[in-house]
Formats: structure tokens, C-alpha cells, sequence
């Protein structure tokens, strides 16, 4: 099985640009920033803090998630409901980045990521793939931007789905999930050995997706 990893911080283009890659080699796309955030909504909805470690990891063992593809599109469900689109507010981004810290909480996510992997040709993204979850990926790449770039593009994607947010709001959040996620102690966000760093600051997304397909199309044996 062929395994390509795309790593990188929030709003750096990692989904849209995975899909399409996915989508063009006939892989899966596997998103797993997805199953962190299904896990914050579990903690939001059962009213446990998310930074309360041992009542996240209280939940575990009733944790309930299945991963479903249609075409290049992944579905999640969290006890049997498709929750897809809830976990894309602010709130939930913030409640996943927190959950993420926890080393249980990753270690589950990690299992289930790695058994996908074992039996599908994946472009997996995330924050720790090349580092941690595939660390013999064929392909390693770390996609990122400047803070202001990737605001803006979240700025945007948010206001387009009629979310009432600030510029600044989003902004400020940003950097405190840059911050939480390559400050933590396990998996941090980081560049692997071996990953090509592509920056897509002053790309358009045409060409950002340009660029990461030539280089898989270049180093995929
Ligand atoms: O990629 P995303 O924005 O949907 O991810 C949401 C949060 O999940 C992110 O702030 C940190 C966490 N995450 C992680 O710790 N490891 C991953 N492989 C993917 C996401």
C-alpha cells in the first residue's frame, strides 16, 4: 500500500489539496483532524471540559466513531449520527485542538488511522502523520503559510458559510491552536525527516495544488 502524508498547520490548505491529490491517484483521502474534532464535540456534547484530561479520557471507552467514504469525500459519525458538518465551528476547532493534547485520547485516534492505512492506498493529512502515525510514508510533505495567509482563508470559508465571525477572532484562534498544537509534549506538530516543506503564502490554491502534484508525480516510485 502506498502511503502519502501532508502535515501542516490549520488553513495551510491540507484538505482541498489532499482530496484532489487523492482524488487524481485514485487513493482514500483520510482526514484526521476530523476524528479530533468528532472526539471535542463528544467531550462539548456531554458537557466535559475539554481540558479536563481524565474526563476526556472517560469518554473513550464509549467513544463511538466510524469513518465512511464516498468517492474522495469522508463522512464521520459520532454514535451512528453523521456529524460531518458540526465539527467545523470555531468552537469545535478549539475543543479539538485541546482533546488532541491528551496522550490516550491521540493513541486511540493513531490506532484507527494506522489500520486504515493498512489496507487502502491513503493521502492521509493531519499534524503528526510523517512524524508519528506513517513514519514510512512514500511521500512526506509539510504544507504551510504565513499566519495572516491562513486566517484569511479561514476568514473567508467561514463568511462564505454565513458564520458571524471576526478577522482578529479568527486570527487569535489560529495562533493559539499553532501554539497548543506544536507546544504539546506527545505528536507535536513538526516538520519529519525527509518532508519536502511547501509554502503556499503567496500561492494561489490552482497553484499550490500544482505544486504538491508534480512533486508526488516526481518522487512516487
Ligand atoms: O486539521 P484540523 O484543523 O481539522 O485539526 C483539528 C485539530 O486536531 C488541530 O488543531 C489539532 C488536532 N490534530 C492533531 O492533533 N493531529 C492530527 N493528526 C490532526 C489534527
Amino acid at each position: 500500500m502506498t502511503k502519502i502524508a501532508i502535515d501542516g498547520p490549520a488553513g495551510a490548505g491540507k484538505s482541498t489539496i489532499s482530496k484532489k491529490v487523492a482524488s487524481l491517484l485514485g487513493f482514500v483521502y483520510i482526514d484526521t483532524g476530523a476524528m479530533y474534532r468528532t472526539v471535542g464535540l463528544k467531550a462539548v456534547r456531554c458537557g466535559v471540559d475539554t481540558n479536563d484530561e481524565k474526563g476526556v479520557i472517560e469518554l473513550l471507552p464509549s467513544l463511538d466513531i466510524d469513518i465512511r467514504h464516498e468517492g474522495v469525500e469522508q463522512h464521520i459519525y459520532l454514535d451512528g449520527e453523521n456529524v460531518s458538518d458540526q465539527i467545523r465551528t470555531p468552537q469545535i476547532s478549539m475543543a479539538a485542538s485541546n482533546v488532541s493534547r491528551i496522550p490516550e485520547v491521540r493513541l486511540a485516534m493513531v490506532d484507527m488511522q494506522r489500520k486504515l492505512a493498512q489496507n487502502h492506498d491513503v493521502v492521509m493529512d493531519g499534524r503528526d502523520i510523517a512524524s508519528y502515525v506513517l513514519p514510512d510514508a512514500e511521500i512526506k510533505i509539510f504544507l504551510t503559510a504565513s499566519v495572516d495567509a491562513r486566517a484569511k482563508r479561514r476568514y473567508d470559508e467561514l463568511l462564505e458559510k454565513g458564520e458571524n465571525v471576526s478577522f482578529e477572532d479568527v486570527k487569535n484562534e489560529m495562533i493559539q491552536r499553532d501554539t497548543n498544537d506544536s507546544t504539546r509534549e506527545f505528536a507535536p506538530l513538526t516538520i519529519a525527516d525527509g518532508a519536502e516543506v511547501i509554502d503556499t503564502s503567496e500561492l494561489t490554491l490552482g497553484e499550490s495544488i500544482d505544486k504538491v502534484i508534480n512533486y508526488v508525480r516526481e518522487n512516487i516510485k
